[in-house]
């Protein structure tokens, strides 16, 4: 019997077809064979965040999916972001608050920050911090990186 299995989603916008082998996670598939690197790969047991990408929307923590659960879903990871080269207003704002340190952490804290920014436009201080509360940052820049979703926010547009 084969263990593969031919999935289809929307991967940051396109649609693809993709055979999966049904043991791999949606993470091993972004990063090994859609050589989508910039969700990072870290503790995978969904305790540090690192690996966030929005499936339908929501922020899920890619380590803990197999890719055959994502069939007919879409699926946006951080190079999904910019749009024509030009990066996301979010993702501005984190550069503007010096948010990034040695970057690692940033692609999973700006998955949940939109998943968070899509339900709650306009947060306060609390509610970011809940929303990020999943996703760890080992250089502790969390207080910059609460500012830079708080600034997006003001800013309207992401
Ligand atoms: S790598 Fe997925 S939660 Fe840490
Ligand atoms: S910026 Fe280094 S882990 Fe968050």
């Amino acid at each position: 019997m084969s263990d593969m299995l031919q999935i289809e989603v929307k991967v940051n916008g396109a649609q693809r077809l993709i055979d999966v082998a049904v043991h791999h996670t949606l993470l091993d598939v972004l990063r090994d064979d859609l050589e989508l690197t910039g969700t990072k790969e870290c503790c995978v047991v969904g305790e540090c965040g690192a690996c966030t990408v929005l499936v339908d929307g929501r922020a899920m923590n890619s380590c803990l999916m197999l890719a055959v659960e994502v069939d007919g879903s879409e699926v946006t990871t951080v190079e999904g972001l910019a749009t024509d080269g030009r990066l996301s207003p979010l993702q501005e704002a984190f550069l503007d608050a010096g948010a990034a340190q040695c970057g690692f952490c940033i692609s999973g804290q700006l998955m949940a920050a939109h998943a968070l920014l899509s339900r709650i436009p306009h947060p306060t201080v609390e509610e970011v911090n809940e929303g990020l509360a999943g996703n760890l940052c080992r250089c502790a820049g969390y207080e910059q990186i609460t500012q830079a979703v708080l600034m997006a926010a003001e800013g309207g547009d992401r």
